[in-house]
């Protein structure tokens, strides 16, 4: 640990007074410079333990994956700027990179390329479990369920103990994850299964497995590809947010990579995670429909009276504005002038970002657009439905869990997670017999 520009507290101790006694405990600095308290003898030493709601203060773990500085609005994957890899990899080429740690040599891809090729088909009796869910089903709830029924069919897989194990189940997780997307969205159409074409890049597959009908192949456009692509790289790690930190959690159990991943995508689709694509589109449908110019809707917003929130605005981390939504919306943009579309909720989606930017309950709170406020208009553009934007969250996540398992694997240190809390309930009390109660 420790980069170059490591302050002057490394290596120091901070000094904690509790009543008549004090104690010193160690500082951690991160490579760039991030400062913790190691309260990890705390409790042994003064039986005092530390409370903070939603973990806004709190770090989990030491992780070398992502670095996020929410104020300066920086995202890297191992070190490499959002912007440089949006612009120049591809969402396969950043999964091996977070997983790896390194990007990867010419032999590296097309091996990880044959692997995801050669573990794309998902296991043909999966196909009866499709069978059993109303076609109203929501997919983020197909996904999870199928996702964890994957482990009853690669129990040769659960033993993570060998490296290739871990490779294959890392392979199939990462392309079957779209075979799976893809067959709830036919399930949902009442549409037949289309199985993934092996000479299909990875993005590509996914589109012609949703889109495609057995007489007529979908007409695979170069932007809209390149599009799909980047929302899954942008999507790909985000350090310990809230789905990722329920991976890391079931990990630290010792449990199958099926089933942490499982745990991940119900975590991310919640409203206030990776939900809120989805519920962005339907407020900006909603906004729409009304007439309302986004003034009413802000006004609403402001009025704590009302539960109702901006989605796609604020950041547990960032302060400024996500570097993520920065890059969607330029290619928002690009994409539907390339499709000669023009989207009304794009203009209602500009005129609420404009309206909240400069509305001081906004700005006084650091509430910016977030990775969700632009993501669905280039999903719509794209063709995908509202009810498959959690789930395009989700396949873009994918590598991002892989890697914080494998981090978890891979470290000689790693203990099972078991927060504390503070009682506030009855003090002891006695039975008493139903009678007299
Ligand atoms: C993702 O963590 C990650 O990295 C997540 C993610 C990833 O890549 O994994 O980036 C993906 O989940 C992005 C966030 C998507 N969610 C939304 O867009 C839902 C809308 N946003 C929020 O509900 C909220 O901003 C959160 C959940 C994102 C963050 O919540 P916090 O940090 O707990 O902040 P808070 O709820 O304590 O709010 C602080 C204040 C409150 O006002 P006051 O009590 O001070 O008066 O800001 C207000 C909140 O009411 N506020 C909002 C608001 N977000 C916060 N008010 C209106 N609209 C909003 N969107």
């Amino acid at each position: 640990m420790g980069g170059s520009n490591r302050p002057e507290s490394a290596g120091k101790m901070a000094k904690a007074v509790l009543g008549e006694e004090s104690i010193e405990l160690p500082i951690v600095v991160g490579t760039e410079g991030e400062r913790a308290i190691d309260i990890g003898q705390l409790r042994n030493r003064t039986g005092y333990i530390t409370l903070d709601d939603g973990y806004a203060n709190t770090g989990s773990c030491k992780s070398a994956i992502t670095f996020i500085d929410g104020e300066r609005g920086i995202l890297r994957y191992r070190g490499y700027p959002i912007e440089e890899l949006a612009e120049r990899s591809r969402f396969t080429e950043v999964a091996y990179l977070l997983i790896e740690g390194h990007l990867p040599t010419h032999e590296e891809e097309a091996r990880f390329s044959r692997l995801l090729t050669e573990n794309e088909l998902l296991h043909e009796d999966m196909r009866f479990h499709f069978e059993g869910f109303p076609s109203t089903g929501h997919p983020m709830a197909i996904l999870s369920s199928i996702i964890n029924a994957q482990s009853c069919f690669y129990p040769e897989l659960l033993l993570p103990d060998k490296q290739e194990n871990f490779e294959i189940m890392a392979a199939r997780l990462m392309s079957q994850v779209r075979t799976v997307a893809a067959y709830a969205y036919r399930k949902s159409r009442g549409l037949p299964f289309i199985y993934p074409n092996p000479d299909f890049k990875y993005s590509e597959n996914l589109l012609h497995m949703m889109f495609s009908l057995p007489y007529k192949p979908y007409d695979l456009k170069e932007e809209v590809i390149k599009a799909l692509d980047l929302i899954f790289l942008l999507h790909a790690d985000h350090e310990q947010n809230c789905s990722t930190s329920t991976v890391r959690m079931v990990a630290s159990s010792g449990a199958n990579l099926f089933a942490c991943v499982a745990a991940g995508v119900c975590a991310l689709w919640g409203p206030l995670h990776g939900g809120a694509n989805q519920a962005v589109l339907e407020m900006l449908n909603e906004i729409h429909r009304s007439g309302d110019d986004g003034s009413n809707f802000i006004e609403m917003v402001k009025d704590p009276a009302n539960k109702q929130r901006l989605m796609g605005f604020g950041h547990r981390v960032y302060k400024n504005f996500d570097p993520r939504a920065k890059i969607i919306k330029a290619q928002s943009d690009r994409l539907l002038a390339a499709l000669n579309l023009s989207d009304p909720l794009l203009d209602v989606a500009q005129r609420l970002e404009e309206k909240a930017l400069s509305d001081p309950y906004f700005v006084d709170r650091k509430l910016y657009p977030n990775v969700d406020f632009y993501s669905g208009i280039m999903m719509r553009a794209i063709g995908i439905p509202v009810a498959m934007f959690t789930v395009m969250f989700a396949i873009g996540r994918m590598p991002g869990w892989i890697a914080h398992y494998k981090e978890i694997l891979d470290s000689s240190k790693s203990r099972i997670d078991r927060p504390r809390q503070i009682y506030v309930g009855e003090r002891e009390r006695h039975y008493v017999p139903r009678d007299q109660r």
